[in-house]
């Protein structure tokens, strides 16, 4: 029966993380990972997550099932988070939302709800995206297309090239954008592009479809929230996926929400229904652990305010290493202007170097990055800084 199947070659990023994992030289670096990670290389339990399950571990009284849409509390404090307490479709109860396995998992729910509503739909990705959203939303079933995005020349979104693209789409055509810290070119969408964006997907009847997995982690909680909010506000339908992976940092958890928002409240009790039966569908109940430790992180008065601080210890982190970077490539004369990095957002730039000037920096330098020569920022530290510079500097 299986013999049909042919072995795959591992995944761009395991192979490069094998790689690593192999060289024993001292100074060996690893840019390639896509999880944070603090000053001395560790991706921290956040104290805030650490608290909060010692609190459920010592109250939980059953591993009974969650009910299909997950944690009530947790959907909740997410929609609040997510939309804004007193977002105008969420107080009209046009939001349905599910908790979902991760990010991953929000986006296969919300792929398959679409198909389900309507198969021919066209989906369009940025040129580039996340090299997961392609596979896993074609899973569904979902009729994929791609938009130019970025400029790798220019280093900045090619904005024009978007809304050309865009002016052909058709009604009911989905566009899915990155809600904040773009993966993996780190370029996001000013408040004036997402306006643009809201006035030509309401003309044309295109539905936003965002995904948001790092909220909190380019300019902060609100801030990030921009576009979310926005679409929210003045669109009939948005489809909208978040993940706890990164801000939370519980990554092995597998925690995330689809929210759907509808056109009214009939239409938003019948997807809430559809979204249940589809996740019933796929994995049936979803895990309870990570949603009911972000779910009391986001409740609590005491705790929201240690991760609010911890969040913000992360996202400064990565905004003074991009800056960091960018001086000491100019303090070294570097033939490149990286000013860039310090206006991208997120973990994730690329640092434009050609394939050869990548592999050169893994075999004679033990720098390890992807092959597009995107970066996480947040491999770099106090401790490897001006040797990852100075890598970069002799390859260029
Ligand atoms: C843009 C984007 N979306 C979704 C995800 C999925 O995150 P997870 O499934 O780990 O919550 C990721 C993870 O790297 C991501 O970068």
């Amino acid at each position: 029966m299986f013999q049909s199947l042919e072995a795959l070659p591992p995944d761009a990023i395991i192979g490069i993380m094998s790689l690593y994992r192999q060289d024993n030289d001292p100074r060996k670096v690893d840019l390639s990972v896509g999880v944070y990670q603090d000053d001395s290389g560790k991706t921290p339990v956040l104290d805030c997550v650490r608290i909060a399950e010692q609190q459920i571990l010592e109250e939980q009284s059953t591993k009974s099932y969650v009910g299909i849409a997950g944690n009530a509390g947790f959907n909740k404090s997410m929609e609040s988070m997510l939309f804004g307490v007193n977002h105008p479709t969420l107080r009209a109860g046009r939001i349905s939302s599910i908790q979902t396995p991760g990010g991953s998992g929000g986006l296969c729910v919300a792929g398959h709800t679409i198909v389900r509503a309507k198969p021919e739909a066209r989906v369009w990705l940025s040129d580039p995206s996340w090299p997961n959203h392609m596979p896993l939303l074609k899973l569904s079933g979902l009729n994929l297309e791609q938009y130019p995005y970025y400029d790798y020349d220019k280093h900045c979104i090619n904005f024009d090239a978007m809304i050309n693209a865009f002016n052909t789409l058709r009604s009911d055509d989905i566009v899915l954008l990155h809600g904040c810290c773009h993966n993996p070119c780190g370029a996001d969408l000013s408040k004036e592009q997402w306006n643009l964006l809201a006035d030509l997907f309401e003309e044309r009847g295109i539905v936003p479809f965002i995904d948001i997995a790092y909220q909190g982690l380019a300019n902060g909680l609100e801030e990030d929230a921009y576009g979310v909010r926005l679409m929210a506000e003045r669109l009939d339908e948005v489809v909208v996926v978040t993940s706890c992976s990164k801000n939370l940092g519980l990554y092995r958890e597998r925690v995330g929400m689809t929210s759907l928002v509808s056109k009214d409240v009939e239409r938003a009790k019948i997807a809430q229904s559809n979204l249940g039966n589809v996740a019933r569908g796929i994995y049936s109940m979803p895990p309870d652990h990570g949603a009911a430790v972000a779910g009391r992180v986001l409740s609590d008065g005491e705790l929201n305010k240690l991760w609010l601080k911890e969040l913000g210890t992360m996202r400064t982190r990565i905004n003074s290493l991009r800056q960091l970077f960018v001086e000491k490539a100019e303090g070294r004369n570097a033939p490149r202007d990286f000013s860039f990095i310090s206006e991208e957002k997120g973990m994730f730039s690329f640092l434009g170097l050609s394939r050869k000037q990548v592999v050169k920096l893994r075999e004679e330098f033990h720098v390890y990055m992807v092959e597009t020569s995107r970066i996480n920022v947040a491999g770099i530290n106090q401790s490897n800084v001006d040797y990852v510079v100075d890598s970069i500097v002799a390859v260029l």
